[in-house]
């Protein structure tokens, strides 16, 4: 892979190619981008497909473009490079080389996962109310067990995170965890995770009307001791305000290795099976 970068009026321009794979973007554009939330700035690249745009904004022209262009270790775009727009305003109108380059920019946002979870679960210190600990401190608080318990990085991240849907969505809220989680880690934290939310009324359903034992159900799965586990030591145990909890810092790392792995990998998600079907 070559490339070169060179300054214009407008901004920077570089231009990038993957030898063999007939890869090739050239893009030139003024800066007008605006500041990023992570530390980083976010890139707005208008694409005209080859055409000249009305007054004075720049030709832009796309050959074609790839995710490596835009998302590789050397980051293809100075922080000053303006981020184009498709031209297209229904999906079915999009053109391969608009396709490509919007790949491009999601593979770009996938990456910053991490952080966007660091912050729904600080956004947890404000959700629900009544409890002597928020669902964020609960959240660490969990995962401090775990950790102590000698689990392991993935159920530890499991742990941190198995409330995050609590705001959105309450009512399924292990579902959604669960779904975060899948991609990235073996299918038994996806499954304990999933039903710990069943297991959960075992500690309070009576108190609310409903069945404290619908995780009878799954008494000979596999994985049922795993989740049982899960709920007894870390879950229920975790909204004691007095509980030396450890810093979100402490987990980052876990996190930001797990939620940075290749999604789907068979040899993490399928290492212990396949996923169960279960609720
Ligand atoms: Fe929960
Ligand atoms: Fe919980």
């Amino acid at each position: 892979m070559s490339e070169t970068v060179s300054r214009s009026p407008y901004g920077s321009f570089r231009r990038c190619e993957v030898s063999g794979a007939d890869i090739r973007c050239s893009t030139e554009g003024r800066a007008n981008g605006t500041g990023g939330r992570y530390g980083k700035q976010r890139r707005f690249l208008n694409l005209t497909r080859g055409t000249d745009r009305d007054g004075p904004f720049p030709r832009v022209t796309l050959h074609r473009v790839a995710s490596p262009c835009l998302s590789g270790p050397g980051r293809s775009y100075d922080e000053d490079m303006t981020t184009k727009t498709v031209e297209f305003t229904r999906m079915a109108d999009g053109t391969r080389e608009e396709y490509q380059y919007l790949h491009g920019l999601e593979r770009e946002y996938i990456s910053e996962l991490p952080e966007r979870l660091i912050d729904a679960l600080r956004r947890l210190d404000d959700g629900l109310e009544g409890y002597k600990v928020t669902r964020y401190q609960h959240s660490l608080q969990t995962a401090t067990r775990a950790m102590r318990d000698g689990a392991d990085t993935e159920m530890i991240v499991a742990a941190l995170i198995h409330d995050i849907g609590d705001d959105l969505s309450p009512e399924n809220h292990s579902q959604v965890a669960a779904s975060i989680i899948r991609p990235y880690v073996r299918a038994e934290v996806t499954w304990v995770v999933n039903m710990h939310g069943i297991f959960q009324y075992k500690y309070y359903g009576h108190h609310i009307d409903v069945d404290p034992d619908q995780r009878d159900a799954y008494r000979d799965h596999r994985w049922y001791d795993s989740c049982a586990n899960f709920c007894e030591r870390w879950d229920q145990e975790s909204f004691d305000p007095d509980y030396p909890t450890e810093p979100i810092e402490t987990f980052e790392p876990m996190l930001r290795e797990v939620f940075s792995r290749q999604p789907f990998d068979p040899a993490i998600v399928d290492a212990d099976a396949a996923q169960p079907t279960s609720a």
